[in-house]
């Protein structure tokens, strides 16, 4: 049996091969096991061959896991401005396993530079959350996705606070006609439906709005079947004319 080329078989620090720029790594290990420092090595190893600071980009889930990230990035690029040669060597050496003794002197005094190259590019290097980035792109493509070039984005307190008082309109506008419209269906999904199934309907008609209102607009045009359509209902009848149509099928 041929032994599987494995990192061991191969004798590579897998963490140093998954801090290989060249190469495309997923990365999945245990809580403190070198995770951050794989990636700010991978992120060293691009500037140092020369990648603009500015063309990288580093996304994370958390802001913490960004500040971390930015931090121990600039601290390494630090230390490296104020090593001394051999020390250097050594370091990158262990960076990417580079012979320490041929490396040249332009390639020691480029990575001095890096910490300042890093700070000075205007644009600079980004390591931001997924959502920074997201929104980082929408304002610079509001017509493309569709959003005001001016939109805010909606905290989650901000947007439980708007829920509320969103619930609190329906029942002012309930009371204020409590005749109209408004009023029947609202006093109707009450009566029929229990207070948990009453507020996770008014939930799913807040999650899924876009898809509502974008319905009624379809309807509007013609392009999508009404309640009516979906139900078969007859959009003129109502209850006394349908108990009215009962009695008279029913034989005395
Ligand atoms: N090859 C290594 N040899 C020795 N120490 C290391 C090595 N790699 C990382 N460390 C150290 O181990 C500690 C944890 O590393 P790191 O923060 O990169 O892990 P992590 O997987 O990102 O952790 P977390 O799951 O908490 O995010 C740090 O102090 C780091 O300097
Ligand atoms: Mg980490």
């Amino acid at each position: 049996m041929i032994a599987p080329l494995t990192v061991d078989s191969l004798r590579i620090d897998p963490q140093r091969l998954a801090a290989d720029p060249a190469l495309s790594v997923f990365v999945a290990a245990n809580a403190g096991s070198g995770k951050t420092t794989t990636l700010v090595n991978r992120v060293a190893r691009l500037l140092l061959t020369g990648v603009e600071p500015g063309a990288i980009l580093c996304v994370t889930y958390t802001k913490a896991a960004a500040a971390e990230m930015q931090g121990r990035l600039f601290d390494q690029l630090g230390k490296w401005a104020l090593m001394g040669d051999p020390e250097l060597r050594r370091t990158l050496f262990d960076l990417d396993g580079r012979d320490p003794e041929r490396i040249a002197d332009t390639t020691l005094a480029a990575a001095r530079r890096l910490f300042a190259r890093a700070l000075e590019t205007p644009g600079g290097l980004k390591i931001q959350t997924l959502h920074a980035l997201c929104e980082a792109l929408l304002r610079r493509f509001p017509l493309e996705a569709g959003v005001s070039p001016r939109f805010e984005v909606l905290e989650d307190a901000r947007a439980r606070a708007l829920s509320r008082q969103a619930r609190e309109d329906l029942a002012d506008a309930v009371l204020a006609d409590p005749e109209g419209p408004v009023a029947r269906a609202f006093n109707t999904l009450v009566a029929t439906l229990d207070h948990a199934r009453f507020e996770s309907l008014l939930q799913q008609l807040e999650d899924r709005r876009g898809e509502l209102l974008a319905w009624l607009d379809a309807i509007d045009e013609g392009t999508a079947p009404t309640p009516f359509d979906l139900t078969r209902a007859d959009p003129a009848r109502n209850e006394a004319a349908l108990e009215a149509d009962f009695l008279a099928g029913i034989d005395p």
